[in-house]
């Protein structure tokens, strides 16, 4: 939660003007990790001072102020190197508001500025003893803590370097970060950090850079005056620095960037960028390595679509293929997957299979545990990350647990991740985020390859995920005899899926004409079973999350146990019925509803004349293998839960109170 991002210009002219646009321009990339404040820091235009300008509010208000703010034409001059931070909140630690935003400031004379994202948990403990030294806090945040202790230890250790003070500060908290830090006692300098939130450095040079590797340096205390040999000078001289908590926010300025490690310092000074480390363990690189990002520019934009959201609903045909692509061979009916593919032998003897995630994420392994069951046999268990923590699961060397996340940030995940691994587990990633945490923490893993996914509630990634899983049950069933047939028929429906998706895209005006139907209720539930259930649980987050109406996703099965009690002739119900092993089951269930006056939206196959009888209302999709109805049974969901935002005003790719990557625990 919450976007930083800094750009630092070396050699590279550039008046703060052309700095506060990049800076805003960042913002607007990173917004959907939090956005209900905002604030920037540059340097004053006699570069004695820092001045920042915060708005509560979304990027569009600090835009606006900033262009009443800094019409002066002395923003206009051009300034060789500068230093620029700015932030978008998701609050954590107080209110929304202009006191709360970042940056954040050590003293009244601005002497140091940071930029976080992620909790410091000890900031209480932190505050008290800074307390006691005669700093006096102004806003309700962890963050102020960070930029306070930097200014105590500058005023305690006058010799130390920009880079050291930052690193003692880090020795003294505790939780999870990412920081960007800027001083006027440190013209042109700027220091970064992380533990446990997304941090990369974007490095801008005219030419090619002389080399792909940045040595790590080993913490060392050195006086300020100390010549700048410890950096890892780049051949370049004129160099453009972007610190981001994500690739979208650097990706028009260069494609060259460094994903950093939990507790790296990266400085630059004199234009050069050093990546230092604390301690030194026995397993730690020599270098960080410059990886070229892969991502174009087109992808993070909106093209001709109103919201992020319904270009990604869209975007599935070609994203559902994209997860396919050079891994499934139609023509030989086989699978690779090059990530795992070492690890299948090992997998084929483990003990269970075990799911984890959030939200989304999750109900993604929700939809594919039944054929996982049927295409392993072995025992599969499908965890909420929080939950799972929170009961110290048993987990034993011989499981494989997989980690889903659309980011690869997410904290409960990731924590997940890490108890497992730490208890001998393989751990296997399923992400859409090259370089992400969960990526490079996990011994193997899955690229969904959906491409960025912006709009907060999460579309195109289900999709992709759930196909991800069930090529894994298709490769792990591969030498297995009496699955043959099945595998053929799932193979075979894996090359119609991007045709079918687009047939039931084209129901997109149906879907609209049934929101404007529901957008006014409170409520709306949502039922099915067996291969559809996740549709509920998924199609009901997309309600709740977008729209803020209440709905519910319920296991048809379980209508006669408690919820046949809502419905009556104006509880709002949407039924998904299928032609599969359960349909007679799910007409039972469609049965008890319309009995009790329930008049509920029907998803049905196509021509399904006895089951549309049951309602006026109804979106007929085509027909496909049990197991991969699920992906064509979703996407009404998502339409549905988008028009109804859109009828009733809410903001689709910004949801109140919620943050596409969700950092913290
Ligand atoms: O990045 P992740 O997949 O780990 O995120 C998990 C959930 O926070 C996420 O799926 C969330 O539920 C979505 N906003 C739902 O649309």
């Amino acid at each position: 939660m919450c976007g930083i991002f800094a750009y630092l210009n070396y050699l590279t002219p550039k008046s703060r003007l052309e700095v506060l646009d990049l800076l805003v321009t960042g913002l607007k990339r990173l917004e959907y990790r939090g956005y209900d404040s905002t604030g920037v820091a540059i340097d004053s235009p006699d570069s004695k001072n820092i001045v920042m300008v915060k708005r509560t509010g979304k990027v569009k208000v600090l835009e606006d102020a900033i262009l009443e703010h800094f019409s002066g034409g002395e923003y206009s001059e051009p300034v060789m190197t500068h230093i620029g931070i700015a932030h978008t909140r998701w609050a954590t630690h107080g209110v929304p508001c202009e006191r709360n935003s970042h940056p954040h400031r050590s003293d009244e004379g601005n002497g140091f500025v940071v930029v976080h994202n992620g909790i410091i948990t000890n900031y209480n403990d932190v505050k008290t003893f800074l307390a006691k030294r005669g700093y006096e806090f102004e806003s309700d945040t962890d963050t102020e803590v960070f930029a306070k202790l930097v200014h105590h230890l500058w005023k305690t250790h006058p010799t130390y370097s920009f880079r050291e003070l930052v690193e003692q500060a880090i020795l003294q908290v505790e939780g999870a970060f990412a920081i960007a830090v800027k001083s006027k006692h440190f013209p042109g300098e700027c220091v970064a950090s992380r533990r446990s939130s997304p941090l990369l450095v974007g490095i801008k040079t005219k030419t090619r850079l002389a080399t792909d590797h940045i040595p790590i340096l080993y913490g060392k205390v050195l006086p300020r005056s100390d010549s700048t040999s410890e950096f890892m000078p780049l051949e370049e001289k004129e160099v453009e620095y972007f610190f981001a908590s994500d690739a979208s926010a650097v990706i028009e300025h260069t494609n060259r960037v460094i994903y950093l490690e939990d507790d790296d310092v990266a400085a630059v000074r004199d234009g050069t960028l050093s990546i230092h480390r604390l301690k030194k363990s026995l397993d730690d690189p020599h270098a960080r390595e410059i990886t070229t990002l892969k991502m174009e520019i087109q992808q993070i934009m909106k093209g001709n679509y109103d919201y992020f959201m319904q270009k990604e609903i869209f975007e599935q045909p070609d994203s559902v293929v994209n997860t396919m692509r050079g891994r499934v061979r139609f023509d030989g009916n086989a699978i690779v997957l090059g990530g795992i593919k070492d690890y299948i032998p090992e997998i084929k003897r483990c003990r269970r299979l075990m799911l984890i995630g959030c939200g989304t994420s999750y109900h993604s392994a929700v939809a594919t545990r039944q054929l996982l069951e049927e295409l392993t046999e072995l025992p599969v268990m499908v965890e909420l990350a929080s939950d799972f923590l929170d009961r110290n699961t048993p987990i034993f060397r011989d499981d494989v647990c997989f980690f889903i996340s659309q980011s690869g940030e997410t904290a409960d995940t990731l924590m997940a991740l890490r108890y497992c691994k730490q208890r001998g587990a393989l751990i296997v990633g399923i992400t859409n985020t090259v370089g992400s945490s969960i990526c490079r923490e996990s011994h193997c893993g899955v690229h969904i390859n959906a491409g960025p996914e912006i709009g907060v509630a999460s579309t195109k990634a289900y999709t992709s995920q759930f196909i991800s899983l069930v090529m894994f049950a298709l490769v792990m069933s591969e030498d297995r005899l009496s699955l043959q047939q099945r595998r053929l028929e799932i193979l075979q429906a894996l090359s119609n899926l991007a045709d079918q998706i687009r047939e039931v895209l084209k129901l997109d005006s149906k879907v609209q004409e049934l929101a404007k139907d529901l957008y006014q209720h409170k409520s709306l539930l949502i039922m099915g079973r067996g291969y559809n259930f996740a549709t509920c649980l998924e199609g009901a987050l997309k309600v709740k999350e977008l729209t803020y109406m209440h709905s519910e996703g319920i296991m048809a099965g379980e209508l006669k146990h408690g919820p046949l009690a809502l419905v009556d002739g104006s509880m709002p119900v949407l039924m998904i019925v299928l032609r599969d092993p359960v349909y007679v089951k799910c007409m039972n269930a469609l049965q008890q509803v319309t009995s009790r006056k329930g008049c509920p939206v029907i998803i049905c196959e196509e021509g399904d004349e006895e089951t549309k009888a049951f309602s006026s209302r109804h979106l007929e999709i085509p027909r496909t293998v049990d197991c991969l109805q699920g992906i064509l049974t979703v996407i009404p969901m998502q339409l549905l839960s988008y028009h109804i935002a859109v009828l009733r005003g809410c903001d689709v790719d910004c949801p109140r109170n919620l943050a596409k990557s969700v950092t913290v625990e």
